[in-house]
């Protein structure tokens, strides 16, 4: 993801190299110099300075999580009363330590791999321990509404009453994101009677990825060609939808241009989408480029067209005018979940105004990377969503029976982070100033 120390080195002598030449002024956007360094070490193959890297990623990737506790549990349930929630948090762990996995060099200049899934506890960046209990959401009594047909929610409602399960829970953090026994699923001899919010992931992957190397189009190195053996999803229904565009975003082709759209394709929310060119950052002293995904990414239809495909059910998004959630059912074994940036950021206000306790600000929850445009590789990132179940009211099952419409349920939202480290920035800024 982050770049390998001589890699820096050796394009960061080219650079400076060439801002010595020109006098500091301007970059210029294919210079022979810079285009032979990147041509050459750029590409993804065996050898190569951009290669050990990528294999295993240098600087720390956090995921950090935030969980809503819910403070009116009863009354909701009872009463059908507006959900009151605190965000408890960060409880981080450090992820993606593990190197990419079976890989297989291609000979039609693509390579293939997987990244396999860990997650190891920080105390010493969280703000609490992970046996921390939280009011959750009940996801299991949640999710059943959705999962099965309405024929049977009478004997979901006998077996929910066997259990006695209530619509929320006290869990502790590490229950609600790794997993947990749930007795409801066991009553109903579920295939799994596990259930969590990331439930499973340590030892799993999100697929086998197949990208090209940038040997034969250094223009083309690190893009997806297929994901899962596939050249589309099969999620959408629909041939805009079900793109697959662009990189994993942990680095982008070089000669980055800001009025271009940066794509990425992301496995949590199961669609390709874009960022923008915001502004300009000094990172460590290193300049680059910030990308933001805009409030248009996530729009309704309404407001972005090229979205109505992402739309999937009329009845709860009030005809698909809801923007800023998407349903990711279809690729989640039809469970009703649904993704927002965290805390509902740019999503409409008949979803922020249903939960008290929400409080959206863009500088905390949008999602941005900060690339350096003449490597491509992305420096800085905060990728930042939040997961949300939704649940209707129900003549059949009662503990859905008071509630008194669709609502979209905030459970945890993640940021995850990860940063140049000081050393690596350090050798790019001194190459840079090379006098
Ligand atoms: C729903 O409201 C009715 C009438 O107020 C009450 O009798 C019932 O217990 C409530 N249901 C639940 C699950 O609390
Ligand atoms: C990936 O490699 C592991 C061993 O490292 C193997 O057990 C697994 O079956 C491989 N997966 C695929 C999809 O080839
Ligand atoms: C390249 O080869 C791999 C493995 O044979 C194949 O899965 C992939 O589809 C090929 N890609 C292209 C662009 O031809
Ligand atoms: C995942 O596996 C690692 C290494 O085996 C372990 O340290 C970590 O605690 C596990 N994380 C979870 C969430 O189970
Ligand atoms: C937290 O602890 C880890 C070792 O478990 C250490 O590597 C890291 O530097 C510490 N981070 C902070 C911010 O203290
Ligand atoms: C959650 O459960 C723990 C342990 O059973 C208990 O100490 C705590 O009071 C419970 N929290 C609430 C809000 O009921
Ligand atoms: C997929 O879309 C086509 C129209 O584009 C429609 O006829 C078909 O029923 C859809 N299939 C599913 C499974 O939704
Ligand atoms: C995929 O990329 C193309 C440009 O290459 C763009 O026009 C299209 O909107 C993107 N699709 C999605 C689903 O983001
Ligand atoms: C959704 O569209 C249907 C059919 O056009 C209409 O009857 C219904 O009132 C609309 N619902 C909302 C919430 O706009
Ligand atoms: C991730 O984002 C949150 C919310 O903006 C912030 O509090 C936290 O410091 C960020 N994490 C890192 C490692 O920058």
């Amino acid at each position: 993801m982050f770049c390998n120390k001589i890699v820096f080195l050796s394009i960061g002598f080219a650079i400076g190299l060439v801002l010595m030449i020109i006098g500091g002024i301007l970059i210029p956007i294919g210079d022979k110099i810079i285009q032979d360094t990147i041509n050459k070490e750029g590409v993804l193959e065996e050898g190569t300075l951009a290669y050990e890297n990528w294999i295993q990623t240098g600087s720390p990737v956090y995921r950090q999580f935030w969980l809503f506790n819910v403070k009116n549990p009863s009354e909701i349930m009872n009463h059908g009363a507006k959900p009151v929630v605190e965000q408890k948090g960060p409880y981080t762990y450090r992820v993606r330590q593990l190197p990419k996995d079976n890989i297989t060099i291609n000979d039609n200049h693509t390579i293939s791999y997987q990244q396999p899934y860990s997650a190891v506890f920080q105390p010493n960046m969280s703000a609490g321990s992970e046996e921390d209990r939280i009011i959750a959401l009940n996801l299991a009594a949640a999710a059943l509404q959705s999962l099965l047909p309405e024929q049977i929610h009478g004997f979901i409602n006998m077996f929910l009453k066997k259990a006695k399960a209530s619509l929320f829970q006290n869990r502790t953090v590490a229950e609600l994101l790794w997993g947990y026994e749930d007795p409801i699923l066991k009553l109903v001899h579920f295939k799994d009677t596990m259930t969590g919010i990331f439930y499973p992931y340590n030892g799993t992957s999100d697929g086998i990825y197949n990208v090209y190397t940038g040997k034969d189009d250094i223009r083309k190195v690190a893009i997806i060609d297929r994901w899962m053996n596939k050249k589309k999803l099969t999620f959408w229904n629909d041939s805009y939808c079900d793109m697959i565009n662009g990189t994993d975003a942990s680095s982008f082709p070089p000669f980055v241009h800001d009025k271009k759209k940066l794509y990425f394709f992301s496995s949590d929310i199961c669609r390709s989408i874009f960022a923008e060119y915001e502004q300009k950052q000094i990172l460590k002293n290193i300049p680059v480029h910030r990308f933001v995904v805009p409030p248009q990414a996530l729009a309704s239809s309404v407001e972005n067209p090229d979205n109505h495909c992402y739309c999937k059910d009329m009845s709860v998004s009030e005809n698909c005018t809801f923007g800023g959630i998407l349903g990711i059912s279809v690729c989640k074994e039809s469970k009703p979940i649904y993704i927002s940036l965290p805390h509902f950021l740019y999503a409409s206000d008949q979803i922020v105004n249903a939960i008290d306790g929400i409080n959206p600000n863009k500088e905390e929850h949008q999602t941005f990377l900060d690339v350096e445009p003449v490597t491509g590789f992305t420096l800085r990132v905060a990728k930042r969503i939040q997961i949300n179940l939704m649940f209707k009211p129900s003549n059949q099952i009662n503990i859905l029976k008071n509630i008194t419409k669709p609502t979209y349920f905030p459970l945890a939202w993640l940021n995850e982070t990860g940063t140049v480290d000081d050393e690596t920035a350090g050798m790019f800024r001194n190459s840079l100033s090379v006098e």
